[in-house]
């Protein structure tokens, strides 16, 4: 198996807050990670190690076999680009529709300089995708949450990353939407064969969308294995979260 992401013996404190204490996990290319645990015991701040939004103090990730402490900044920006972040929130641009707000990332992107990038073609099939080619010419306050939820994937599809995170995707929607998005990440999964890792609160989600469920427990993974595998788990610590 080929891995997209690799991070060994990782440390990662906030004065006397130690946060991340020797983390290791491989990510490889197709496989969806999920990763549990309480709030605040540090799967943002993993995930924005990784992504290099937080330095981190001791230990090594490697993204696409490169080790991104040793690389240069156009060469870190190269990694990134293979990269998408699917954040709480969305963060849409209010004032363009939801068609704009896909053009704009398509314009700024490694693709623009491709000058047979076919933008309507592009936008269409990744709105198609997350079922919503009718609203493309909506503002996003006329969008519900969920909606907001899949033109925010739909903006993160469009890049064509190989790796995706995801912050909290379903936190703040009804069950059925939930399932709707879950279920449409690993579609996305299957389709595109990205790599992603998934941070959440969300059984439900997890259960859908996890080849590999990781417990993030002291600064560590303390127990890790698939959504069954844990479910029926002895262990009392594990037992709390899948109760
Ligand atoms: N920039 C920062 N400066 C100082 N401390 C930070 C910073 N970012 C996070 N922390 C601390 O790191 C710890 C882990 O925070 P983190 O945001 O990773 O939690 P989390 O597991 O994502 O929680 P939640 O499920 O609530 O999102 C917390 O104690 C937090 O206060
Ligand atoms: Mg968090």
């Amino acid at each position: 198996m080929e891995a997209v992401i690799k991070i060994r013996n990782l440390y990662k404190s906030f004065g006397t807050n130690e946060v991340l204490k020797n983390i290791n996990l491989t990510l490889n290319k197709g496989e969806n990670i999920v990763i549990l645990g309480r709030s605040g015991i540090g799967k943002s701040v993993l995930a924005k190690c990784i992504v290099g939004l937080l330095q981190f103090d001791k230990g090594s990730i490697e993204i696409f076999n490169q080790d991104i402490s040793s690389l240069s900044s156009d060469e870190l920006d190269g990694i990134r680009k293979k990269m998408g972040y699917l954040f709480q929130g969305g963060a849409l641009y209010d004032s363009k529709t939801v068609r704009e707000n896909l053009e704009f990332p398509l314009q700024r992107s490694r693709f623009a300089e491709a000058d047979n990038i076919d933008t309507n073609t592009r936008v269409e099939e990744v709105l198609e995708n997350v079922g919503l080619l009718d609203a493309q010419h909506k503002m996003p306050a006329e969008l519900s949450g969920g909606m907001k939820k899949r033109v925010g994937l739909a903006r993160t599809l469009i890049l064509q990353p190989e790796i995706i995170f995801y912050d909290e995707p379903t936190t703040g929607l009804d069950p059925v939407t939930s399932k709707e998005i879950s279920q449409l990440m690993v579609r996305v999964q299957n389709k595109y064969k990205t790599s992603s890792l998934i941070i959440t609160h969300d059984l439900k989600c997890a259960k859908t969308t996890a080849n590999n469920i990781k417990l993030l427990r002291n600064g560590n993974f303390y127990a890790e294995g698939t959504y069954n595998e844990l479910e029926n788990s002895e262990d009392e610590v594990v037992k709390q979260y899948f109760n």
